[in-house]
């Protein structure tokens, strides 16, 4: 069973190969450099670029992968949420590709993507509660079972990801912010300034904007009233990255206990920070909970994820 995944709900162009579930052949075409001095993705570049890139991608996947069109069984593609003009892009080539392949196209929504990630080279035991944080969402859902999800709490303002770039814009860092912040973070020293963790005493939703305010105001500011100097930009990227890392590890640890389940899952490109993926094995191993963490490059966007959500979704 050959799977062609294509993804493009955001800034990346992707397209994958699978059989059987694995991974063949997983490429990336990256826009962040043609939005970088835009300090965010401009939706209208991004389309525009998708539709130069998607079928010579699609080709490249099927040489890499040594298969013709004929020998591809399912077309998988991202249907939702996403920037809809790149949404458009990606659904339109599965469908004309379906169409003249004759195969079945199969839609599949790019936050369950972000969690089936964790699929990818692991064996899975469910239940399990999934923390899914990416630039557009901050997600706790409960599966049950492949097809049984249910969502227990989430964002009330900002994503978690969003929160890393605007607060990269804010300490004058580069796009996407993530990365930018816990690369000066390393550098930063611990209790140098002190950051809120919103709504970390209570419930299952989250909470980032305030984080974001409460860093600019930070800026400029003086430790202590004798300080000499300002706090630093590295002490203060490194304590936002650890109150971001202190609320989404604790929310993670409390919706495992209240559902009762032996494994917990990280998605999403925040995922790929290692303060988190960090801090979330400490906490899983006090717990004596199973932590599944997908590689880097199936933490941010990517198609092998559509594929093997496809692969899954049509054995329900
Ligand atoms: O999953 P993703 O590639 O795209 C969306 O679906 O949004 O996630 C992108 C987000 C961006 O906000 C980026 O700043 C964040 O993931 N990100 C990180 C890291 N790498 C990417 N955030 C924190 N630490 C990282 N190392
Ligand atoms: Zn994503």
């Amino acid at each position: 069973m050959y799977i062609l995944a294509i993804e493009t709900s955001c800034d990346d162009t992707a397209v994958a190969v699978l059989k059987n579930g694995r991974v063949l052949v997983n490429l990336v075409a990256s826009q962040e450099k043609l939005h970088a001095d835009f300090g965010g993705v401009v939706p209208e570049v991004a389309s525009r670029q998708h539709l130069k890139a998607i079928y010579p991608l699609v080709d490249l996947a099927l040489k890499k992968a040594k298969l013709t069109p004929k020998q591809i069984d399912r077309i998988a593609v991202t249907s939702e949420p996403g920037l809809l003009g790149s949404l458009l892009v990606g659904i339109n080539a599965a469908r004309t590709l379906g169409y003249l392949w004759d195969k079945p196209v199969i839609e599949v929504n790019h936050l369950l993507g972000h969690v089936y990630a964790g699929f990818i080279n692991n064996k899975i035991k469910f239940p399990l509660v999934a923390l899914v944080t990416s630039g557009g969402h901050t997600e706790l859902v409960l599966v049950r079972k492949h097809g049984d999800y249910k969502y227990l709490g989430g964002t009330k303002d900002d994503a978690a990801g969003e929160a890393f770039d605007k607060a990269a814009k804010a300490l004058g860092l580069e796009y996407p912010g993530g990365p930018a912040i816990s690369k000066k973070a390393a550098a930063g020293r611990v209790g140098k300034v002190r950051l809120p963790r919103p709504m970390m005493d209570e419930g299952l939703d989250f909470s980032f904007s305030g984080l974001k305010t409460a860093l600019i105001r930070a800026k400029g500011k003086k430790a202590t009233p004798q300080a000499k100097h300002a706090v630093g930009q590295a002490d203060l990227a490194r304590e936002f990255q650890e109150a971001v890392v202190d609320v989404l590890s604790t929310k993670l640890m409390r919706a495992a206990q209240k559902y009762e389940v032996k494994t917990v899952l990280l998605g999403g490109g925040v995922a790929a920070n290692k303060r988190l993926r960090e801090e979330v094995a400490r906490k899983a191993k006090t717990n004596k909970l199973k932590l599944v963490v997908p590689d880097f490059k199936y933490c941010t966007d990517n198609a092998a994820m559509i594929g093997v959500t496809a692969h899954y979704k049509k054995r329900i």
